[in-house]
């Protein structure tokens, strides 16, 4: 079966941020009221250095742009320093000039989580959809917060993590113990409903899940595979995480 996915692989993790701005910056010159989805950890880090460097050179207006992302600690309130929002605002928000209120995240310490839930959900839905959903993809296959095992038809909702994502975290949080059990987390479905995806990984230790994702089987056992299913998805890696590709 011929892949559906396009697959770049570049030198490095520098390289895959430089491609991946140069990919989010086109879709905001084409659309300046464009709806990005954007992704949190280590991987778009480099990315979001390059976005706003980019920006900034070719005098790119985010002022007309939303976002959403795809998730946040369940019990941690946006200004927790481990929160999604945090890092958000430190990587990417504070250097472009988008407007806070245009940029949304599932609200961590919402009293009614499902409610927020819902809330995330028709907000996507009222600003027209995302153009371009930016993921990364966890050791395990999850996307966003969404486990082995999650149906391909889940929305938003409260998930809990997986052992290894606890394991992944703990870094951040002062050891596993401190790694919040739950997280709101834009669903399976929501995330398929982009007009594109991005999803970006480095460094050999994503290498069999990259694997999996683009060359196994499509399984909520590994719930990267579901983008096989989606007609316009690139993945941008480095040479280590493609290092375990049968084709690359
Ligand atoms: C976290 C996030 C995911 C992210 C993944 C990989 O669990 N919820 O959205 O893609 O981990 O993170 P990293 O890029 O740090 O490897």
């Amino acid at each position: 079966m011929s892949r559906k996915i396009h697959v770049e692989i570049l030198d490095d993790a520098e390289a895959v941020g430089r491609e991946a701005a140069a990919r989010i910056l086109a879709v905001v010159e084409r659309k300046p009221e464009a709806v990005l989805g954007l992704a949190t950890g280590s991987t778009p880090i480099p990315a979001y250095r390059e976005l706003v460097k980019l920006a900034h050179e070719r005098k790119v207006s985010f002022a007309g742009v939303k976002t959403f992302n795809l998730d946040e600690y369940l019990g941690l309130s946006g200004g927790h320093p481990q929160s999604y929002r945090q890092y958000m605002n430190k990587y990417l928000f504070a250097h472009l000039d988008i407007p806070l209120w245009q940029t949304a995240l599932p609200d961590g310490a919402a009293s009614d989580p499902e409610a927020e839930c819902a809330a995330f959900e028709a907000r996507i839905h009222a600003a027209g959809g995302v153009d371009l959903w930016l993921l990364g993809i966890g050791s395990n296959g999850h996307i966003g917060f969404n486990e082995p095992g999650a149906p391909r038809d889940c929305r938003t909702r409260v998930a809990s993590l997986a052992p290894s994502t606890i394991e992944a975290s703990a870094k951040d949080f002062g050891g596993a113990a401190g790694v919040p059990r739950q997280a709101l987390t834009a669903g399976v479905a929501t995330i398929l409903e982009a007009r594109e995806i991005l999803l970006l990984a480095t460094g050999a230790g994503k290498a069999p899940a990259v694997a999996a994702a683009l060359e196994g089987p499509i399984t909520p056992q590994l719930p990267a595979s579901y983008l096989q299913a989606h007609p316009s998805c690139a993945f941008m890696l480095d040479r280590a995480a493609a290092s375990k590709l049968v084709k690359p």
